[in-house]
């Protein structure tokens, strides 16, 4: 499929974009590398711009011909979209809107949306499946949501079809060492906790009375090898299952912010000095999937799952890139 991947320069969007390439698929990167890294997509056709602006995607849709999208591109920070909401309703929401407005114009009618678990909010249990009741705590969430909804509702209207990937917590580098996890600034637990092992520098806990077994935030670690991969699946089965559907992409398995410093320390062999902080505004108590439906309906199974080969493959990356894709 000749394929519009939004956001395809970022983290999870480059080794997506190398899988489709290697499944075949012919993608064309949208960034406007305000977050994404045009090394990371060297030697892909790459249309730098925005991908809420409908003269640029009417010339772009109008000139190739797009069987699908895969929607990468937003604002994905729990943190920053509490401080400013405004930001992620307009890039989430309205630009996206802009997208599919101009999609369904040009007959493009199947999409690949890159959504969260931050659409569920605190848990009421564990593992959440995609019955899990949505009550986002924060502005990312609520606007990820509020697309899901308007994709199940441009399916009812006009037989749009998608699949709303809901991302646990994205993780890991490329297993060649290539592709990794480079944001400036840099606020996700992983990265950060790997250059604590190469500065020194004390790593923040962000909360520890947390009603967890020690007290700090839980997440589903995903590798992003295994989000690619359900990428591709999801593509290729848009066809066969119509409609909107949501599946969680997680490992089922949980680990604290203590967890994953002590498992890094173990990898790293380095000591990772930690400095307790207060909670983030936003940040859910406890985020684990089930991922039972994205392996019933998109045969997905993760070759990554355990906790090691996600650090092991981070820290290699951030050895290698210790100033990102620059050196
Ligand atoms: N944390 C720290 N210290 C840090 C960075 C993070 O203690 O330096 C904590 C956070 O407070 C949180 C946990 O580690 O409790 C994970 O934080 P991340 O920033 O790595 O990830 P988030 O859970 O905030 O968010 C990520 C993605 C979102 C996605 C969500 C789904 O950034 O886009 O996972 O679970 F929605």
């Amino acid at each position: 499929m000749r394929l519009l991947v939004t956001g395809g320069a970022g983290f999870i969007g480059a080794v997506t974009v190398r899988r489709l390439c290697e499944a075949g698929h012919e993608p064309i990167v949208l960034d406007d590398l305000s977050a994404g890294h045009r090394e990371a997509v060297a030697g892909m056709e790459l249309v730098v711009g925005d991908f809420g602006e409908r003269a640029l995607l009417r010339d772009l849709l109008g000139s190739k011909k797009i069987d699908a999208v895969v929607h990468f591109a937003a604002s994905s920070l729990v943190g920053e979209s509490v401080q400013r909401p405004g930001e992620y309703y307009r890039n989430n929401l309205e630009r996206s809107l802009a997208l599919l407005d101009v999609l369904r114009e040009r007959g493009v009618m199947r999409l690949v949306l890159s959504s969260t678990a931050a659409v569920y909010g605190e848990p009421v249990v564990i593992p959440m499946d995609e019955e899990h009741p949505t009550r986002p705590t924060n502005p990312y969430g609520e606007t990820k949501l509020a697309l899901e909804k308007a994709l199940r509702w441009y399916h009812a209207a006009y037989g749009f079809a998608s699949v709303s990937l809901r991302y646990f917590n994205a993780a890991g580098a490329s297993a060649d060492g290539s592709l990794g996890e480079v944001h400036d600034p840099e606020t996700h637990l992983v990265p950060n906790v790997l250059r604590a092992a190469l500065t020194d520098d004390p790593v923040p806990v962000f909360g520890t009375d947390y009603a967890t077994h020690d007290g700090t935030a839980v997440r589903d670690y995903v590798h992003v090898e295994d989000l690619a991969d359900g990428h591709v699946r999801a593509l290729e089965s848009l066809e066969r299952m119509g409609g909107a559907s949501v599946l969680n992409l997680g490992n089922g398995a949980g680990f604290s912010v203590l967890q994953v410093i002590e498992a890094a320390r173990r990898i790293t062999g380095k000591p990772i000095p930690i400095r307790k902080a207060s909670r983030r505004p936003g940040d859910p108590e406890s985020l684990v999937a089930s991922s039972g439906r994205a392996r019933r309906e998109i045969g997905w199974t993760p070759r990554f799952p355990g906790l090691e080969s996600i650090l092991e493959t981070a820290w290699r990356f951030a050895r290698t890139h210790p100033h990102g894709y620059r050196s």
